[in-house]
């Protein structure tokens, strides 16, 4: 098989760094190459040490080569919702998105619609993400056919919603099972692909589907689930409001078995402190969603407070009530996030969060997520100087942490030179 040696500056992280300055948690090298084969990192190290005389070269140096960008929660069918004037979460869904997502019932825009959305991810720079579908077997079909055919990670499941939306986005509890089940029995575990089971949430889901979901999820341990949590104060009284008998919102999805450690879990915003300690004890993983928080009015998630309680946070773009599939600018808002709450994000932990971190809370930091060898060949060059605002910024530069931040509060899918998604370049060469 043909060997590919890619000449960079390389960096990868190997445990969360824990300090503005713990280098330790990093390998940077400065003179790196990384040598792939059929999708596969086989070595990664100084130039002098990884050499392979027969292998075709790829020389990004001066740039920076780090894992591809993993995006734990997005939504395929909002490619075109992205920028829908709402006053909140609520009204942006039923005048905006439902209105756009019944449009998925047409295979056909769903196939075109597939390949769009995959580009943008690799525009950006993402390689592996975990998407809502719409509520048709067709979208997540579409979604998985063309990731199959790219060798690209990604997981998805069809969104199970049978209440509280128009009637070409609901299905049935018999149906959303039936669907689920025919879409894990087609795709799970198939080449790089995963399926997430998808009750919505609890306001679109009758207890009758909540029990469809708990069967899916019985049956399949090894499929993600993900749906929304506590993201709105509005969406929080109206799910306690439709399941009284439950302690709280997380405690909806904790009756229903959806609460482990491959549970996705949007937002996560307003927690109470019981719900925390629910879900630190599941293993359940909140996902931050900075740009859409933002955007939608939702509220300031709180990730100290939620370290603090055991949780692990993944982050994610959360297209389109999110603003951009660019991680970095995820990054950029997620920073400001956080200093409102006097807390801080540095680049170390944000560059560790957006790769390793976010494989560590998909369960799959084995395959990617690092350099390492062994690992799937999924990652991206950057260039902290690709606008003339951000070069003029790096004049001053100091050092890799300069670099970092700059692409961490400056850069977007202009400073993405390349995107490798198994070993193939996804960005005209
Ligand atoms: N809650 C239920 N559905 C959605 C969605 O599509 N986007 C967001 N941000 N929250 C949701
Ligand atoms: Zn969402």
């Amino acid at each position: 098989m043909t060997q590919t040696l890619i000449r960079a500056r390389l960096l990868s992280f190997h445990r969360e760094p824990q300090t503005p300055d713990d280098t330790g948690a990093a390998t940077y090298i400065e003179d790196g190459a990384l040598l792939i084969e059929g999708g596969t990192i086989r070595a990664m190290g100084e130039a002098r040490d990884v050499t392979a005389p027969d292998a075709k070269l790829i020389d990004h140096r001066p740039h920076l080569l780090m894992p591809g960008f993993i995006d734990t929660h997005l939504h395929f069918p909002q490619t075109q919702v992205i920028a829908s004037w709402a006053a909140e979460l609520l009204d942006w869904l039923n005048d905006y998105t439902f209105p756009e997502e019944t449009r998925y019932a047409d295979p056909a825009l769903c196939d075109a619609m597939a390949s769009a959305f995959l580009d943008r991810l690799t525009d950006h720079g993402t390689t592996t993400a975990v998407a809502y579908a719409s509520v048709h077997a067709s979208s997540a079909e579409a979604l998985f056919a063309e990731a199959f055919k790219r060798d690209m990670r990604l997981i998805t499941g069809k969104v199970m919603m049978d209440r509280n939306a128009p009637d070409g986005l609901c299905d049935t509890p018999q149906s959303s099972y039936d669907d689920s089940k025919a879409l894990i029995a087609r795709w799970h575990g198939v080449g790089r692909l995963g399926y997430a089971i998808t009750p919505r949430f609890a306001i679109t889901s009758t207890p009758a589907q909540m029990d469809a979901a708990q069967a899916l999820a019985a049956e399949h341990p090894d499929c993600h689930i993900q749906t929304h949590l506590s993201e709105n104060h509005a969406e929080i009284a109206l799910s306690c409001q439709l399941y009284p008998e439950a302690k709280d919102y997380t405690d909806i999805y904790a009756r229903y078995g959806l609460l482990r450690g491959n549970s996705l879990m949007g937002h996560c915003i307003h927690l109470a402190d019981r719900e925390i300690g629910a879900l630190a004890e599941a293993g359940a993983k909140p996902v931050f969603c900075p740009t859409s928080n933002l955007f939608l009015g939702s509220g300031l998630f709180n990730d100290a407070k939620l370290r603090a309680g055991g949780l692990t946070n993944a982050i994610a773009t959360d297209i389109g009530g999110g603003t951009s599939y660019s991680l970095l600018q995820t990054l950029a808002e997620g920073y400001k996030v956080l200093q409102l709450q006097g807390q801080r994000l540095h680049p170390y932990r944000a560059f560790h969060w957006i790769t390793r971190g976010n494989a560590v809370a998909l369960g799959m930091a084995d395959r990617i997520g690092t350099l390492d060898p062994g690992t799937e060949a999924d990652f991206v060059v950057l260039n902290a100087s690709a606008t003339l605002a951000m070069a003029q910024r790096m004049d001053r530069a100091r050092g890799l942490v300069d670099e970092l931040f700059t692409l961490q509060v400056m850069g977007d899918d202009r400073a993405v030179v390349q995107t490798y998604v198994a070993g193939q370049h996804r960005k005209p060469a």
